[in-house]
């Protein structure tokens, strides 16, 4: 694999900014590279050190910009390309690191290259996407766009039917339009790919977040030459930019982390049963303590077999796929989550909001292709003035509307009230980077999956015994002999003959 991890991701403390709806510092009602800057002392206050920002380029937003329509240029609403240099260089100063989201499975229907390529006259760009060979062949299995262009075929589609795929080849071609990863078509979308990461690593980015990118290449069903591709995509990162930090959307660690990618994050969908923990009807961390976390357990423990105990595995408090955590839990339930998610190994992401509990906002007309997602991408709620201190444009005129509850959450008051959520995700940041062996490379050992769950986490220089206990009932653990609460969350914990007996919903910290 050859890949070295960076040093600044094992300290690393990932914080998701959908640009959109942090700040908006023009007052046209949508935030900007100007608002990141502004409010970069605040992410850093909170302790995280790094940014992963979702997708700032031109594009015609049809799927909040996932469909993009320039990789070279920065989306005008949110700055100039020098502004977004200025924004690298902002966060360098501070010491920390930001990633961008590369989407190379698909652009926007708009962008030039698939302009040329629905052209019947063959030009640069007619193998760029993935065609079939005549308009009458719809690709099996896979969405297509039709009937839209002189060319005669039919374009294979990634995600929403205005995002052709670009053309990675077929593992094993089976058809006669369908190329081989060998190709002169895919190979050129290779290389275009390296000159766009080039781009904006010679620019200042450091590294990216990488968006559907276990679905590459097509026909692949084990994934074996998506993971040869990025293991191509690694080599030339490992001559040219060897401190760029990559982090997948894959959802299957095991595969991903084969392909190069130093991380990879547990999501919403594929196997790994992140749901059962958050987003479900009976979700682990409820405090009725009917959910289920083994199969989750079972599942994490394989994949870090697989990986080494490399530890690189993300969980994600959220992001803007899917409904915020406040949608399933609340109080202390999100606290104890919180002490969960910021004592696994892997880098821990907060998504934007998730610090002060923001809400999941029903009833929302879906904007740029967001249908469900909306309500998890308002604007960042700083204070209680004028628009949530979001920004200084009309009502009507924001990107999305403000929490309507009138004590929503936010920023400003929870940073003054010592027993805030805010304050408590701070102090327990605080905790992961004073003691080794909670950090992103010690080593996990789960203990017991039930309620509680219990896991020990250790390094060189320390163990570290932690107890979640989500579930409204109090319950007791054994100790070893030298066992110190040193951090208690949610209710009160104590000691007594050899056993921690913990109160209900919540999590506490046993150095060993
Ligand atoms: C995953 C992204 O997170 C999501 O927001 C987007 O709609 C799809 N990929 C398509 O790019």
């Amino acid at each position: 694999m050859g890949k070295k991890q960076p040093e600044w991701l094992e300290q690393a403390l990932f914080y998701e900014i959908y640009p959109q709806s942090f700040m908006d510092t023009n007052g046209d009602g949508i935030g900007d590279f100007q608002g990141i800057i502004e409010k970069l002392d605040y992410i850093l206050e909170l302790g995280c050190n790094a940014i992963w920002m979702n997708p700032c380029f031109a594009s015609p937003f049809m799927d909040a910009g996932y469909d993009i329509s320039d990789y070279y240029m920065a989306a005008p609403r949110y700055g100039t390309n020098d502004d977004l240099k200025r924004l690298f260089e902002e966060v360098h100063k501070r010491n920390m690191h930001i990633l961008l989201d590369l989407v190379p499975g698909h652009t926007s229907s708009e962008h030039q290259w698939f302009q040329e390529s629905m052209k019947a006259e063959k030009n640069e760009y007619t193998d760029r996407y993935v065609w079939t060979d005549t308009v009458w062949t719809e690709p099996k299995g896979m969405g297509c766009l039709r009937g839209i262009s002189d060319r005669d075929g039919s374009c294979v589609v990634n995600f929403f039917s205005h995002q052709p795929a670009l053309n990675y080849g077929f593992y094993q071609p089976e058809e006669v339009w369908q190329q081989s990863m060998e190709d002169e078509g895919p190979l050129a979308t290779i290389e275009e790919l390296k000159n766009i990461m080039r781009f904006w690593l010679s620019l200042g980015c450091d590294g990216f977040r990488v968006d559907m990118a276990g679905s590459l290449v097509k026909n692949d069903v084990e994934g074996k030459g998506t993971i040869r591709l990025w293991q191509n995509i690694r080599g030339f990162l490992d001559q040219e930019f060897p401190d760029a930090a990559m982090v997948s959307e894959w959802g299957e660690p095991d595969k991903s982390l084969q392909g190069g990618f130093h991380m990879d994050f547990l999501l919403h969908f594929g196997p790994s049963h992140y749901n059962d923990l958050f987003r479900c009807d009976e979700p682990y961390f409820s405090s009725r303590g009917k959910g289920d976390a083994t199969a989750f357990v079972k599942k994490y423990i394989e994949n870090y077999e697989k990986s080494e105990k490399k530890g690189l595995i993300c969980i994600p408090s959220g992001n803007h796929d899917m409904l915020r955590l406040t949608h399933f839990i609340k109080g202390d339930e999100l606290r104890v989550a919180f002490a969960f998610l910021l004592s696994m190994p892997g880098a821990p992401f907060i998504y934007y909001g998730d610090e002060i509990g923001m809400h999941y906002i029903e009833g929302l007309t879906s904007l740029e292709g967001g249908y469900e997602r909306t309500g998890s991408r308002t604007p960042m709620q700083w204070n209680h003035k004028v628009n949530a201190g979001f920004s200084t444009a009309p009502a009507d005129r924001l990107y999305l509307p403000i929490d309507s509850a009138a004590d929503y959450p936010d920023a400003e008051s929870q940073m003054a009230d010592p027993d805030s959520l805010r304050n408590e995700i701070k102090n327990l940041i605080a905790f992961r980077k004073k003691n080794p062996a909670l950090q992103n490379c010690s080593e996990i050992e789960f203990l017991q999956s039930g309620y509680p769950l219990v896991y020990k986490r250790s390094c060189e220089t320390q163990s570290m015994l932690v107890i979640i206990n989500p579930a409204g009932k109090a319950c007791t653990v054994d100790l070893p002999e030298k066992a110190a609460i040193l951090y208690t969350i949610g209710g009160n914990a104590g000691i007594q003959d050899g056993k921690c007996q913990v109160d209900g919903t919540t999590a506490v910290f046993i150095e060993i």
